[in-house]
């Protein structure tokens, strides 16, 4: 999916991180404090060195990869 080369599968620093720098992973407190929406807000417009995703993924994948987000934080959907 289009976050792993970021985030890897959820610990954060994938392969871009040696150039992008530090990645946080993605199950953490911060983000278990997210709501699904504000998360799909973030996944949408980026946030620092995060691209906006509004363009690269469908609304459905939007929903489907922060859906996983939540599960990773073992919160539902
Ligand atoms: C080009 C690298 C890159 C890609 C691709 C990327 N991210 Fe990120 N992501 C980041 C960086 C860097 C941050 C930290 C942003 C900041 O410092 O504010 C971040 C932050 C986040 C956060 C907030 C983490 C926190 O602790 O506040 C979430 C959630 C997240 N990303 C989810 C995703 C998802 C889901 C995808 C795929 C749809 C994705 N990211 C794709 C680099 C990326």
């Amino acid at each position: 999916m289009a976050c792993a080369r970021c985030h890897a599968d959820g610990e954060g620093d994938g392969q871009l991180a040696a150039r992008i720098g530090p990645i946080p992973p993605l199950a953490s407190p911060t983000v278990a404090a997210m709501s699904t929406a504000e998360i799909e807000a973030l996944i949408r417009t980026g946030r620092g060195a995060m691209p906006p995703h509004a363009k690269r993924l469908t609304a459905a994948q939007i929903r489907s990869a922060a859906a996983h987000v939540r599960r990773l934080n073992g919160l539902t959907p």
